[in-house]
């Protein structure tokens, strides 16, 4: 019967009038994303105070759905409904866990903030999986949360692909805290700068073009950041022998990338350093990495991309502070110009290395990086570099390891991170690792632990406290957040842009007078 009236309608003369009158229909469909808590210790939700106001003005339609439609939504968990309401087509209503939880001790994040990001990330995308390409979304009592799930959950890279996934515009759904909602488009915006950059296939994204990203992405938000790209030239005049050792090996010329953003209205203001590892890809170079999954090290930049999107954030911020972002960038390739294991190079600083393994690279281009960073006379200095392979067995993708000299970096980050969900961990720097660094056949340093594998991500941080003299300097190794699979529920499979807005918050702390 059902076949026979669809095959009636199809042949019939006003199919075509009716589907053309639902396609335009379809494609211009609104969706709204509601939140809904679970009820303690029984049976059904809690609507948030914008779910309310809609299930009111659909006479309490919306509650007696969600009631009948099966058991009560579990956090993350997303049901649509359509047809409810005039303007919005499509409702899906996500779980948003228990109300008020708040911060959490033993998870060292705020609970009611990552509930808030997955829901509405999960309703968000199930909203694109149907096309829908206007969506407003429930600020769920802390707008900033639901505006980063959304932006964040929605972020696809496709841009290399025909079929590309629908562009969904999102809005705050009501006028509260519109403030909140456009902070957190700003803050996830940024790490999806810091994805897109690290997702990108190594052929793309060089040292030359990752640089020439940055500087389009600040020109056309007309932002007061200043750029120097410095070239190979540069890079010989400072002598910067370790960072070259590593590009040699490359056709493709090495880049430091340095980015000044003076937000604070006191000019003479210390600025904070950021510098992040910028290997573009990294092969191992004459120590060559096996070939399974060495596509990954497409996003050994990770450290340059959250660097850089970070002092781009903080510029559409405009956050009062004084910020230098460094990104020496290159390739770490095998060939006939490649350093070999056992050459000894100088860095900046005079200190000799023996490069023993050469895809030991990252801690090479950061020491002269960090020696040139002290001459910019910073108040504080945070490198961010996907390191070690090590710190990924140690925490995974759970936190951001921080090694730290400074208790007071260690409060302000671990703080930062509390309140964006993206953690961290700090991590030792004992004399112990130290002493596996110092000891070379041939030179003042060597660019491995001498137990090799052992504490690697704490034999890594060694080897760049040889190159630093500020008092608050921290290195973090984000070898272990570099990629997602399904961790975090709200950015999906691939590079995750980890940490940039713990890095923003960062910054944001330090400026409202930490
Ligand atoms: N870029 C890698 C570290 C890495 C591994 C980042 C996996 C993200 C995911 C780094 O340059 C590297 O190769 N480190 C070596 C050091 C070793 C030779 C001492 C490692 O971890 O194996
Ligand atoms: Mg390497
Ligand atoms: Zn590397």
């Amino acid at each position: 019967m059902t076949m026979l009236l669809l095959r009636r309608c199809l042949s019939g003369k006003n199919y075509c009038r009716r589907f053309s009158t639902t396609q335009s229909h379809f494609s211009d469909r609104k969706g709204l994303v509601l939140g809904v808590f679970e009820k303690e210790g029984e049976e059904g939700h809690h609507l948030t105070e914008t779910a309310a106001g809609f299930d009111q003005s659909t006479s309490g339609k919306l509650s007696e759905l969600l009631k009948i439609s099966g058991p009560s939504l579990k956090k993350g968990k997303s049901r649509l409904f359509y047809g409810l309401h005039e303007d919005f087509p499509c409702v899906a209503v996500v779980g948003l866990g228990k109300a008020d939880t708040g911060v959490c001790g033993a998870e060292n994040w705020d609970t009611s903030k990552e509930n808030i990001r997955a829901a509405v990330s999960a309703g968000c995308r199930l909203l694109q999986d149907l096309e829908v390409k206007h969506v407003e979304v429930d600020g769920c009592g802390d707008a900033q949360s639901a505006a980063e799930g959304a932006a964040l959950g929605l972020f696809a890279y496709d841009q290399l692909k025909t079929k590309k996934k629908t562009k969904v515009t999102t809005k705050l759904h009501g006028s509260a805290d519109s403030t909140g909602w456009a902070k957190g488009v700003v803050y996830a915006e940024g790490q999806n700068l810091a994805r897109l950059l690290m997702e990108g296939p190594a052929n793309h994204i060089t040292p030359t073009t990752f640089a020439n990203i940055i500087e389009e992405k600040i020109s056309s938000s007309a932002q007061q950041v200043a750029i120097h790209k410095r070239s190979v030239a540069w890079i010989e005049e400072q002598q910067m022998g370790a960072f070259l050792s590593v590009a040699r090996g490359s056709e493709e010329p090495p880049l430091f990338l340095e980015l000044h953003y003076n937000g604070s209205p006191d000019n003479t203001q210390a600025p904070l350093l950021l510098v992040g590892k910028g290997i573009t890809f990294d092969s191992g170079g004459i120590s060559l990495k096996p070939s399974q999954s060495m596509d990954a090290m497409r996003a050994d930049m990770g450290g340059a991309a959250t660097v850089c999107a970070s002092v781009i954030t903080a510029a559409a911020l405009k956050l009062p502070v004084n910020l230098i972002g460094l990104a020496p960038l290159c390739e770490n390739m095998p060939s006939g110009k490649a350093t070999k294991p056992g050459d000894v190079v100088k860095a900046k600083n005079g200190k000799t290395i023996q490069v023993d393994n050469t895809d030991a690279e990252g801690r090479l281009i950061l020491a002269d990086a960090l020696c040139y960073g002290h001459t910019l006379n910073p108040k504080a200095i945070v490198n961010v570099a996907t390191l070690t392979g090590a710190m990924d067995v140690a925490l995974g993708s759970a936190a951001t390891g921080v090694f730290t000299n400074s208790d007071w970096l260690w409060e302000q980050l671990h703080k930062a991170s509390v309140v964006t969900g993206d953690r961290v961990w700090r991590m030792p720097l004992f004399q112990h690792y130290t002493r596996q660094v110092t000891d070379s056949q041939l030179a003042d340093l060597n660019n491995i632990g001498k137990y090799s594998r052992s504490g690697g991500a704490c034999t890594a941080a060694a080897f760049l406290r040889e190159f630093v003299t500020s008092p608050h300097w921290a290195h973090l190794d984000i070898a272990g957040v570099m990629s997602n699979k399904d961790e975090v529920p709200y950015l999906g499979k691939g590079m995750s842009g980890r940490p940039t807005r713990t890095l923003v918050e960062f910054a944001a702390g330090l400026a409202h007078g930490n």
